[in-house]
């Protein structure tokens, strides 16, 4: 077949338009259409499939900062990149790019990007919504949907949630230059790594896993560790423009983590927590023997928000309050079933304030029980809120939990405080019996479940921190997560007193 010249197309397409014949015309007007996208293919191959750096600021007119650019040569490098970071460093920004960079320098059918996330909601709307938005900005050839990117009617690239223990999730998949992305990979199970590495095993592929180091026990850890085949890079927030003085665009400087943001969790968590090891350092933290919580029990206390659960599961609805004394926050906590849910604040020790906004919370969340931890000033909320029942205020049992008093379990436990830090904080997360995913707060909450220590007393009793040596510690009274223990502690009954 001789290959047509301008020529014979102009002729053929005059005579079309005369007999009017459209969709002769449109098939044409496809045909020129794709060559011409093959050749500029090919171009963008040859200019940019070696310099993706280069790519994001011609072909995107965008900026990466030093970091970002590292990661997007390593995956140019490494068959495996993984880059534990801080929050806010522009982690699943940069993974959008590297999936479109990926994708618009190799033919249509020959590459092909999978992406993961610990959940559906965050596969949808993080890394998608980048990759999106750089489709966009970029006018990068076909369409792209919810998580899903056609070229030529043709998948080219997919996010999904596979369930945790499928193997084969990614299966079928036969383009010569696979790109796999796990974003948030701490989350993600070991099995998925099985799947990601599974197609990802020819010289032409890659695997970028990327997340936040805030689990010491996960497969990302592993990865992360010299000699396990992977490329590591790690982002401290003290590496990034903001910090450092490294010259970006204002808007991509304001958009990055900052300098008050760090100083502010230094003094909120304190640097030996292992949320500011990973949140700010971008650091894996070992799971301290001696701390009360652990770091890896309490990353894995998260239902997948989509997953629908049953009405009995969102029961009971209770709160815990932790009444602030001597100018510490007063705290109330919902826990609807597993769930940890809403918090009300106030700044105020006065009982004929704090019960007031308790009512409110009953109000607002159907709660059948309030826990008060009845210590000084609680004594008097107890009463207060007692009144409003009687007068019809409230239907809510209330609860005064003396935390100085004796455990259930005397034996074991130096007072009733170091038995609810154990079984409820220590145990409920080591057995993922609570879910923390949509704690409001949550970040400040789980820094302060992290932070008590324990040993053991004279008498071989476990003894928890004291509150007030917390307090020194960090500076701060950590009020929010005794109002979480107690919004979850419905044991030892022999030992509340009901009012
Ligand atoms: N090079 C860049 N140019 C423009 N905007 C950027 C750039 N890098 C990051 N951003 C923006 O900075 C913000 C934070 O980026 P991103 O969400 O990727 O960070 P992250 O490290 O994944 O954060 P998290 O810790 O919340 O997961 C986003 O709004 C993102 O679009
Ligand atoms: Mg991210």
């Amino acid at each position: 077949m001789t290959t047509p010249t301008r020529d014979s197309i102009r002729h053929q397409v005059e005579q079309l338009v005369r007999a009017g014949d459209t969709k002769a015309l449109r098939e044409i007007r496809d045909q020129l259409r794709s060559k011409v996208d093959r050749r500029a293919l090919q171009q963008r191959s040859r200019l940019y499939a070696h310099n993706p750096v280069g790519w994001v600021q011609e072909r995107l007119r965008q900026i990466v900062w030093s970091k970002q650019r590292e990661i997007m040569l390593s995956v140019r490098d490494h068959r495996r990149t993984a880059v534990r970071s801080c929050h806010g460093a522009g982690k699943s920004h940069t993974a959008s790019l590297v999936a479109s960079w990926w994708l618009d320098t190799h033919p249509p059918g020959e590459a092909f990007v999978v992406t993961s996330a610990p959940t559906f909601a965050q596969v949808r709307a993080i890394l998608w919504r980048y990759i999106r938005r750089t489709h966009r900005r970029g006018k990068l050839a076909g369409r792209v949907n919810q998580t899903e990117w056609h070229i030529d009617d043709e998948l080219v690239a997919f996010g999904r949630k596979p369930a945790d223990h499928d193997e084969s999730a990614f299966q079928g998949i036969h383009a010569r230059y696979v790109l796999v992305i796990l974003d948030e990979a701490c989350g993600i199970p070991e099995q998925l790594w099985v799947a990601a590495d599974a197609l990802t095993t020819n010289a032409d592929c890659r695997i970028l896993a990327i997340g936040n180091p805030d689990s010491p026990s996960s497969h990302f850890r592993k990865v992360c560790v010299p000699g396990s085949g992977w490329h590591v890079i790690g982002i401290s927030a003290f590496d990034t423009p903001n910090l450092t003085g490294e010259d970006v665009p204002e808007p991509v400087a304001q958009a990055l983590v900052g300098r008050e943001w760090v100083e502010e969790k230094a003094a909120e968590w304190g640097e030996d927590n292992p949320l500011y090891r990973s949140k700010v350092l971008g650091e894996f933290s070992e799971d301290a023997p001696n701390r009360v919580v652990r770091a890896s029990d309490i990353a894995a206390c998260r239902i997948d928000p989509e997953t629908k659960l049953k009405a009995e599961d969102l029961e009971p609805v209770e709160l815990g309050v932790d009444v602030g004394g001597g100018g510490d926050e007063t705290v109330i906590r919902e826990r609807r079933g597993r769930r940890a849910g809403r918090e009300w604040r106030a700044h105020t020790d006065r009982p004929e304030k704090i019960a007031p906004l308790v009512l409110q919370a009953i109000m607002e969340s159907g709660a059948g029980a309030v826990k008060v931890d009845s210590i000084g000033v609680g004594f008097g909320v107890i009463g207060e809120l007692r009144n409003l029942a009687s007068q019809g205020k409230h239907r809510a049992r209330v609860v005064a939990v003396n935390v100085s008093e004796k455990a259930s379990k005397p034996d074991k436990f130096k007072n009733l405080r170091a038995e609810i830090w154990w079984e409820v904080g220590r145990g409920l997360s080591e057995r993922k019996g609570w879910d923390l995913s949509v704690m409001e707060n949550g970040d400040t909450t789980v820094a302060q479940m992290l932070a008590p220590l324990w040993d053991v007393d004279a008498q071989g009793r476990i003894q928890v921190e004291p509150k007030d040596e917390i307090k020194k510690r960090l500076g701060r009274s950590p009020d929010n997560a005794d109002a979480l223990l107690l919004a979850f502690y419905n044991g030892g009954r022999t030992r509340v007193r009901w009012v």
